[in-house]
């Protein structure tokens, strides 16, 4: 299991002495470190992106409101960002880590996040967001926590549990890379990794020895908060535990009505929050099971995660064959009718101490409709790319608010076309020009012939509606009006549809995105640029002091002192300093 964080620092904030508007929460401080180590994950010797030293990353565990501060330092080969994805970096998209809004950090550098959880709870997942990174790792959870005066729409578990679920290749993320480049299809993952750890051995033929695997230890009669994350590359995940009903409580920030699954379909880049019970006879351990969805069983066996479930009065090993995954090969709107079945909680508590609400989304007029078709990668130039509306989205070299703020042209444009476009497929630094308070409906289509994680940074949406075939008018007459799920990572099947719906009042630039990777690193993605015409720094952060400069800017950029003499950095406010001096003025108060 992860790590739990503590906090180095925790205080209460003077608002004046950093001149924000960030109001008296208080500030938590964590430093990391992105390195290279070498595990054995599937038996085989590979280099991993650890943090901290450990694989996967450790936990954050984070209050509503906090202000999280993250010092980010790259010891990798390779430049490097972190992304939050759905932790909203209300105002402040400078803070999201993609290309789009940050420069990114090189080798030998560090730099510091600063965001605030506003009215946020729930379960995500950091993960490194460049160049195929998360397929060797970098990731961890990231919990943000119910201030203690919210009730928790049920009661307090006896434990938090955490579960990162992802396919996973024995060749490296650069190896990953120079398929992809090559034009290669990525081909069927070498297995399923449970928080870092290859398959429990279930059968002798298909799990050599001696690999290393979770146990999740519990007592019997409790009932655990268990927190699943698909953190993998391309592969949906269905999972399950042998014999124990899931109760899904949560998913991506939202509290959900309380149902009962045997199993779930997770897609990459989304999470859950399901209450399981110890109700069981502890007869054996049981078996935790992450098994490939939507690919040929027969050939996939070898690609399933398992883990063991050991009561502390366990009789004996978990032995027998895996509990069965969903037998709907004759039923292709299974998955489908499992995602539609997830509805928010509207009458729970959320992040604020009054029902999450439906805010009556369902009469609120739509003001502008996007479709994002997306169609099998194909070649541009004479590269492999992947599409949305026929544009392979190509990184600016300047991030896109950066770009604004100094006036640098032609770093983007903002055409980014609200219909797929006829002509034939092009690279472009196209992005959407999209209008700030608007209440926008997405049609996203998937064309292409593998299910998709569409994502949206900075927001969550309502999924209001899901289903095979193409989109027309009429599918509006069957949207979920009511109690749709409000969540920020969605599925979206091949052949079908997934239309949602989103209250654009985050100011800033954010990433609409293939969560896939072999799919995003080919061009599956886009930006949102949402500006308030009236601008003034209470709806939009202006760039922090830290700023990384690059592109068109790379000239303001102060150099960094690489690795030993990290005090010296040149250029930007100290920030142990400015804490020194928060910590200070705190104590003279009291
Ligand atoms: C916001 O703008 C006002 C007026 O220009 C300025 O006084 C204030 O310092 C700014 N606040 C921040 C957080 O930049
Ligand atoms: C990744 O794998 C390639 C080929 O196996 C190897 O040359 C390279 O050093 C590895 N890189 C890292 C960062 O592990
Ligand atoms: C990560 O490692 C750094 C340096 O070794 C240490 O100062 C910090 O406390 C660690 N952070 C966490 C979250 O464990
Ligand atoms: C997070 O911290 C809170 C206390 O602030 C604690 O009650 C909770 O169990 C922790 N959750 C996790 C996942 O560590
Ligand atoms: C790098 O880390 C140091 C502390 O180790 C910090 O003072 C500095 O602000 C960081 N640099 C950036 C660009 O965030
Ligand atoms: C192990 O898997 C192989 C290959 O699918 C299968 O033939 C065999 O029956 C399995 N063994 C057990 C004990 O389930
Ligand atoms: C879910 O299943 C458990 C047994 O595992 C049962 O006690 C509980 O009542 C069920 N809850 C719902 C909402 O169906
Ligand atoms: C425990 O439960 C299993 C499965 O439900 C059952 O087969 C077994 O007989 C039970 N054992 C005892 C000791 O109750
Ligand atoms: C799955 O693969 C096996 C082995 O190649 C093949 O025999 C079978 O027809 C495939 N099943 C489907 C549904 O494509
Ligand atoms: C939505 O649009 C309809 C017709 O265009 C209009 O009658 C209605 O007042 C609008 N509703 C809201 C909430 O603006
Ligand atoms: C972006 O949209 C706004 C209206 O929402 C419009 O005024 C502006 O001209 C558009 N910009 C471009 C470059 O199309
Ligand atoms: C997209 O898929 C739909 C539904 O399967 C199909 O009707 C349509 O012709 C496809 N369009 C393209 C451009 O491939």
């Amino acid at each position: 299991m992860a790590l739990s964080v503590s906090y180095m620092l925790r205080l209460v904030h003077i608002a004046l002495l950093f001149g924000l508007c960030f109001a008296a929460d208080p500030f938590v401080n964590f430093e990391l470190e992105l390195s290279y180590i070498t595990v054995s994950p599937l038996g085989v010797p590979q280099q991993v992106i650890a943090v901290n030293g450990t694989f996967p990353g450790p936990t954050f565990n984070v209050t509503t409101n906090d202000n999280v501060v993250v010092n980010v330092n790259n010891k990798l080969d390779e430049n490097l960002l972190i992304t939050w994805p759905g932790v909203q970096m209300r105002r402040a998209s400078w803070q999201d880590g993609v290309l789009g809004t940050n420069c990114p950090i090189p080798p030998n550098w560090n730099w510091t996040y600063q965001f605030q959880v506003k009215d946020q709870i729930g379960s995500f997942f950091y993960f490194p967001s460049l160049n195929l990174q998360r397929a060797a790792g970098g990731f961890g959870s990231f919990i943000i926590t119910n201030r203690k005066i919210i009730p928790l729409p049920f009661s307090t578990p006896d434990g938090d549990i955490n579960i990162m679920i992802g396919d996973w290749y024995t060749r490296n993320h650069t190896a990953l890379r120079t398929d992809l480049d090559a034009g290669k299809d990525l081909g069927m993952p070498d297995g399923v990794l449970i928080n870092g750890k290859g398959p429990y051995r279930y059968n002798t033929t298909l799990v050599p020895d001696g690999i290393d695997y979770e146990t999740i230890n519990v007592d019997p009669g409790k009932t655990y908060r268990i927190r699943v994350h698909n953190v993998g590359v391309s592969t949906c995940l269905n999972f399950r535990i042998q014999n124990h009903n899931l109760l899904l409580a949560e998913t991506e920030g939202y509290y959900t009505s309380q149902q009962n699954y045997t199993s779930l379909d997770i897609h990459v880049g989304q999470s859950y929050s399901f209450l399981v019970t110890m109700d069981q006879n502890a007869s054996s351990d049981y078996y935790i099971v992450a098994s490939a969805r939507f690919v040929n069983q027969s050939l996939w066996q070898s690609v399933t995660g398992v883990a063991v479930l050991h009561y502390s009065n366990s009789k004996g090993k978990a032995a027998g064959s895996l509990p069965d995954p969903p037998n709907d090969v004759y039923d292709t709107s299974f998955s489908l009718n499992q995602a539609m079945s997830i509805r928010q909680n509207v009458s729970a508590s959320g992040a604020r101490p009054n029902p999450q609400g439906s805010f009556h989304y369902g009469s609120i007029n739509v003001t502008d409709v996007y479709m994002l078709r997306s169609l099998p990668p194909v070649v541009i130039d004479g590269k492999l790319r992947a599409t949305f509306n026929g544009i392979s989205f190509v990184n600016p070299d300047t991030p896109i608010r950066l770009a604004d703020k100094f006036n640098v042209q032609g770093a983007y444009k903002l055409d980014f076309p609200s219909q797929p476009l006829t002509g034939p497929p092009r690279t472009d630094r196209s992005v959407i020009n999209a209008t700030y308070k608007g209440f926008i409906e997405v049609i996203l289509q998937n064309n292409d012939t593998v299910v998709q994680s569409f994502h949206m940074d900075g927001y969550s949406f309502f999924v209001v509606g899901m289903a095979y075939g193409e989109w027309t008018e009429n599918n509006r007459n069957s949207y979920n009006k009511w109690d749709a799920i409000f969540r920020s990572t969605t599925q979206v099947f091949p052949g079908g549809w997934t239309a949602i719906l989103v209250s654009l009042d985050n100011v800033g630039v954010w990433n609409l995105r293939a969560e896939n990777l072999d799919r995003w690193y080919l061009g599956q993605e886009t930006y949102m640029r949402i500006i308030n015409p009236h601008e003034d720094n209470t709806t939009e952060l202006d760039a922090p002091n830290n700023v990384l400069y690059c592109g068109a800017l790379a000239s303001m950029q102060k150099p960094q002192k690489t690795s030993t003499s990290a005090s010296t950095v040149s250029g930007q406010p100290k920030l142990s300093l400015v804490l020194l001096m928060v910590l200070s003025a705190a104590i003279s108060i009291l």
